[in-house]
């Protein structure tokens, strides 16, 4: 992941939405309501098939107003739960000892890299674990000094084990001969660490340094140059951008990591041996067959996998902030034989080609079920959806190019049952002399309707219509005492505190 910079003024694709004409115009439209102060872009879906069941999850960072948020909304649009600001990143939704919960991370960013922890909430939105890396006991060196955080998660990875462990990148600066590629001696890089940690104790299980094993993980294969955006090196406050590491999975024993400025995939073993190498340009240790190549790539993941053959899918950007945009970007599945030929050879490979996207960062790729993929293009606001023969069945667009980004977006069932309660607005005469009595429940999913009480007596039962219901009531008036109830759902029978019609509209 990397910040945009905002001065970019490349928008990749000539659609309607991205023809921002003045600063005014750059700013996407907000969805915002009566009762409850949350505000959320306008999630703008085109449906032209069947999607797969569940929500999606997604943290949307809005550039131009400096804002983000953890944030589930629904394939119609409508906003489902939005956490508190802040920068966010990694969100996924995942499975802990049999319970569904969200993890993501949440901390200090830098450029292209973070510290911080990750948050593990259930579905009341509660949260259940904070996972932490200790920077000082770990002796971590940043390019923040001093350090106002003590811990050191980077912003990439929140993947959980079968066995409520959590994998995660971090970052560490630190010393390397970088004259092999033209650098200082005595350089200075963003070493990648792979953490296994386990959630409940926050023991550290694994660590995996780049640097430590530099033989298996060459300079030579980075793809970032020394003076672009990668850092020059030349010391602590400006390090090489080595190898800067953005996804990690678990198959087995061993560790799937995604290098993306080394467009480079590694299968390492517990004791930090490089298994093998597949290089998106060269190879690595494999033949590249036509159509297979891939760089600066994101969520990296096996579809299937034995000793012989894995198949590996990935949002493949090809593109970043130093080598302009001029590559498509596309979901890239890929076999890959381990033995014999060695050769790579194309499973898949799917875009939009009626609005093509050239992203220059982050993303994410999902296998679905019934063979659906849901692919989210990072610093290019839009999500889609393709059917089990690669036809497009969604688009939805959150921003204008340069003005909205998630890093990653994922489809999941889910149920949600807010500890918090119910809120509610009521308006006496503002509906030609009715009341209008706004509800919302931020993180409740199912909900069928509310009941609108006026003293002790039922005024109004009405079906829940989106992130917030309108109800339409006659016989309340100012001063009087309103709460509403959800019915159905996992919620039923939650009641609002009670509010004064006409205070607060
Ligand atoms: C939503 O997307 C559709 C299809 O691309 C487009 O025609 C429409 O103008 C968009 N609406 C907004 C408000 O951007
Ligand atoms: C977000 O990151 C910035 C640095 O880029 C930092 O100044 C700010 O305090 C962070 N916000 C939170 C809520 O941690
Ligand atoms: C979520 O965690 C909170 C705090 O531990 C707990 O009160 C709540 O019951 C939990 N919710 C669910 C659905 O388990
Ligand atoms: C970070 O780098 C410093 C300097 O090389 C080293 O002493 C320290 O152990 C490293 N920390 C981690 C977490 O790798
Ligand atoms: C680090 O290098 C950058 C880029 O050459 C320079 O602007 C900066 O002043 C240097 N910082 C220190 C502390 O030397
Ligand atoms: C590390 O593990 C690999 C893969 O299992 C094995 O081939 C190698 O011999 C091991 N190296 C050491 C030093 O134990
Ligand atoms: C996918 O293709 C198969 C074979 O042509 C066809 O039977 C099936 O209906 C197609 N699925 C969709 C969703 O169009």
């Amino acid at each position: 992941m990397s910040r945009l910079p905002q001065a970019l003024a490349f928008i990749p694709s000539l659609l309607s939405v991205t023809a921002a004409q003045s600063s005014d115009d750059a700013l996407w439209p907000q969805q915002s309501y009566k009762s409850s102060s949350i505000q959320t872009p306008f999630m703008n879906v085109t449906k032209m098939g069947q999607t797969e069941p569940g929500f999606l999850f997604l943290s949307p960072e809005d550039i131009i107003r400096g804002t983000g948020y953890p944030a589930i909304y629904s394939d119609d649009g409508q906003l489902v739960w939005q956490g508190a600001n802040g920068n966010y990143s990694a969100l996924q939704p995942q499975i802990l000892n049999g319970e569904p919960v969200i993890a993501y991370w949440a901390g200090y960013v830098g450029d292209g890299f973070g510290f911080g922890h990750i948050s593990i909430l259930n579905s009341s939105y509660d949260e259940i674990h904070r996972v932490t890396i200790d920077c000082k006991e770990q002796n971590f060196h940043t390019v923040f000094e001093p350090m106002t955080f003590n811990s050191c998660i980077d912003i990439h990875e929140s993947q959980i084990t079968d066995n409520g462990n959590i994998l995660v990148t971090a970052v560490n600066v630190t010393q390397a001969d970088l004259s092999s590629i033209g650098g200082p001696k005595d350089g200075w890089i963003q070493d990648g660490l792979v953490y296994e940690i386990d959630i409940a104790t926050n023991e550290i299980l694994f660590r995996w340094s780049a640097h430590e094993h530099i033989n298996q993980v060459p300079l030579s294969d980075v793809r970032a140059p020394l003076h672009g955006s990668g850092g020059s090196g030349v010391n602590s406050t400006y390090p090489f951008g080595y190898p800067h590491l953005n996804s990690i999975d678990k198959y087995g024993d061993n560790y799937l990591v995604s290098s993306r400025y080394m467009c480079s995939v590694f299968f390492i073993a517990p004791n930090g041996t490089v298994i093998w190498h597949l290089h998106g340009r060269t190879g690595g240790d494999f033949t590249l067959g036509l159509g297979t190549s891939f760089c600066y790539q994101h969520d990296v993941r096996f579809e299937s996998q034995s000793p012989e053959r894995v198949t590996l899918s990935m949002h493949n950007n090809d593109n970043t902030e130093f080598t302009g945009h001029t590559s498509l970007t596309t979901g890239l599945v890929l076999d890959v034989e381990l033995q014999g030929s060695k050769e790579v050879t194309l499973v898949n490979r799917m875009w939009d080609a009626a609005e093509p996207v050239y992203a220059e960062s982050q993303g994410s790729y999902q296998l679905l079920g019934n063979g659906h993929i849901l692919q989210d293009h990072g610093a290019t606001p839009k999500i889609e959806e393709y059917d089990e023969n690669g036809t497009i069945v969604m688009r939805a667009r959150f921003g204008y190019d340069n003005t909205m980004q998630t890093y990653r977006t994922y489809r999941y069932p889910w149920v949600g049952c807010p500890s918090t309660k119910p809120d509610v607005l009521a308006c006496p005469g503002s509906k030609g002399g009715k009341t209008a009595v706004y509800v919302s429940w931020n993180g409740a999913t199912d909900v069928q309707s509310w009941k609108v009480y006026s003293g002790s007596k039922v005024s109004k039962t009405a079906l829940r219509n989106g992130f917030e219901t309108t109800v339409i009531v006659d016989g309340i008036s100012d001063g009087d005492s309103v709460v509403v109830e959800a019915v159905g759902g996992v919620g039923d029978g939650t009641r609002s505190e009670p509010v004064t019609a006409g205070q607060g509209c």
